[in-house]
C-alpha cells in the first residue's frame, strides 16, 4: 500500500512552475534559454517596500502575529478596497494570508464539501482545478473559445450551475490569456449569479492593475453590490508590487466565511510572514505612480509579442486586454513537421521543439485546458522578448 493518500493521484504538479525549473536547470548547465514561463514581473520591489521591510526587522517585529493579519496590514487592504474598488470592508471581513494562492486554498478547503461543484472557466490558472479537488470538490469546466475572446458566456455560465455548484471562480484579467471582463460583461454574469442565490463568487483580482489601452478595471462587486454576502474578492501585492516571493495576499468577504478561512489558516501555516505583512502595508499606503510606469512597459511588451507572433507561420495571437501573457493558438503548426523529422502532434511537442531547438521556454496549454495553445509570458525584458519571438518565428519557419 503506498503511503501515498489516494486524495494526491488526480494533483499535478504545477507545469508552469515545472516550466520554469527546466528552463533554470538548462541555464545552468549553459544552454542559451529564454524562460517565458513564469508568471512574475522581471522589475524589482520598490525601494520603500523593502525599507519598510528592513524598519520592522529593526523594530523586532519577528514574532507571531495575529493569524490572519496584522491590525495595520488589514487597515491598509480596507483602505485599498475603499480607494481602488469602492468596496467596505471591516477588519473582521479581511483575511491576509501567505500569498492569494493561500487565500484561495483556505477559502475552497473552508467551503467544500464532497460533490460540491466549483465552476472554472477554461482557460483557467492552473491551480484552481487541482486546489478544488484537494479540497474535496469538484471542478466544472466552461470552455471560453477565443472566439469570444476567451470570456465566460452568460448563458454558459449558467448551463454550468447546478444544485451543486457552490462557487464561480472569475479572474480578470485572466491567467493565462490576459482577458478582461469590462463593467458591461460584468453585468451579465453577475445578472446569471442573481438568479442562482446558493452560488457563490470568488473574484480573483490579482492582475487588478495590469490594464492597457482605455481598458478600465472593474471588480464584480462593484457591479452588483447584491453579492457582498456571498462574494470573496481576492488580491495581493505578487504582480503589481513586484513582490512575488515576499507571499502576501489578501481578500475581502463576509465574516463567516473569513472566520472559517483564519480556522484553516490557524491550523497548517499560521499567520504569514510578520515581515512580509509590514512590507505590505508600505506597498499598499505608499506611493502607486510607479504601476502606472511599469503598466506601460508591460503594455509596449503585449504589442511587440502580439505583432512578432503574429508573423509566425501557424500561430494566431489575440491582443488581450491585460496581465502579461499571451495564449496564442498553435494549431497550424500542429501535424507538421520538425527539420528532425518529428511530427507535431499537440501543444506539448510544440513546446519541447521550441526548447530543444530553439532554447525558449513556454508552457503548454494542455496545463490551462485549452489546446492547442501556448501561454507566454511577456514578464521578461523588452530586449529578451524580441529574440525570444525571433527565434520563435525561425521555429515555425522550418516546419515542413
Ligand atoms: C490568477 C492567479 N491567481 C493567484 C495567483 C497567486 O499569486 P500569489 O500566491 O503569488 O500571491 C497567481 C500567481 O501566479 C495567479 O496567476
Amino acid at each position: 500500500m503506498s503511503i501515498i493518500a489516494q486524495r494526491l493521484s488526480a494533483i499535478k504538479p504545477s507545469p508552469t512552475m515545472a516550466v520554469t525549473n527546466l528552463a533554470r536547470e538548462l541555464k545552468a548547465a549553459g544552454r542559451d534559454v529564454i524562460g517565458l514561463g513564469a508568471g512574475e514581473p522581471d522589475f524589482d520591489t520598490p525601494d520603500n517596500v523593502k525599507e519598510a521591510a528592513i524598519a520592522a526587522i529593526r523594530a523586532g517585529e519577528t514574532k507571531y502575529t495575529a493569524v490572519d493579519g496584522t491590525p495595520e496590514l488589514k487597515a491598509a487592504v480596507a483602505g485599498k478596497f475603499r480607494r481602488e474598488n469602492g468596496l467596505d470592508y471591516g477588519s473582521h471581513e479581511i483575511s491576509v494570508a501567505t500569498g492569494g494562492k493561500q487565500i484561495i486554498y483556505n477559502a475552497l478547503v473552508a467551503t467544500l464539501d464532497p460533490g460540491d461543484e466549483v465552476v472554472i472557466p477554461a482557460p483557467y490558472w492552473v491551480s484552481y482545478p487541482d486546489m478544488t479537488l484537494l479540497a474535496g470538490g469538484t471542478p466544472v469546466f466552461v470552455t471560453c473559445p477565443d472566439q469570444t475572446g476567451f470570456k465566460l458566456r452568460p448563458e454558459d455560465l449558467d448551463a454550468a450551475i447546478t444544485s451543486r455548484t457552490k462557487w464561480l471562480i472569475l479572474n480578470s484579467p485572466g491567467n493565462p490569456t490576459g482577458a478582461a471582463y469590462s463593467e458591461a460583461e460584468l453585468r451579465e454574469l453577475t445578472d446569471v449569479l442573481m438568479r442562482h442565490p446558493h452560488v457563490w463568487l470568488l473574484s480573483d483580482d490579482i492582475y487588478e492593475h495590469l490594464v492597457y489601452d482605455d481598458f478600465r478595471f472593474v471588480t464584480p462587486l462593484g457591479v452588483e453590490p447584491r453579492l457582498r454576502a456571498r462574494c470573496l474578492t481576492m488580491n495581493g501585492v505578487a504582480k503589481a508590487y513586484a513582490m512575488t516571493g515576499w507571499r502576501i495576499g489578501y481578500a475581502g468577504g463576509p465574516a463567516e466565511l473569513i472566520k472559517a478561512m483564519a480556522k484553516v489558516q490557524s491550523q497548517s501555516t499560521s499567520n504569514p510572514c510578520s515581515i512580509s505583512q509590514a512590507a505590505t502595508v508600505a506597498a499598499l499606503n505608499g506611493p502607486q505612480d510607479f504601476i502606472a510606469e511599469r503598466t506601460a512597459i508591460f503594455r509596449k511588451r503585449r504589442d511587440l509579442v502580439v505583432d512578432m507572433l503574429n508573423r509566425a507561420p501557424g500561430l494566431r495571437c489575440h491582443r488581450p486586454e491585460g496581465a502579461f501573457y499571451v495564449y496564442p493558438s498553435c494549431a497550424g503548426t500542429i501535424g507538421r513537421r520538425t527539420p528532425s523529422g518529428e511530427i507535431l502532434a499537440n501543444s506539448e511537442d510544440f513546446a519541447r521543439y521550441l526548447l530543444e531547438g530553439e532554447g525558449v521556454a513556454a508552457v503548454h496549454g494542455t496545463a490551462f485546458g485549452m489546446d492547442p495553445y501556448l501561454r507566454i509570458s511577456y514578464a521578461t525584458s523588452t530586449e529578451l522578448l524580441e529574440e525570444a519571438c525571433r527565434r520563435i518565428i525561425r521555429a515555425c519557419e522550418a516546419l515542413d
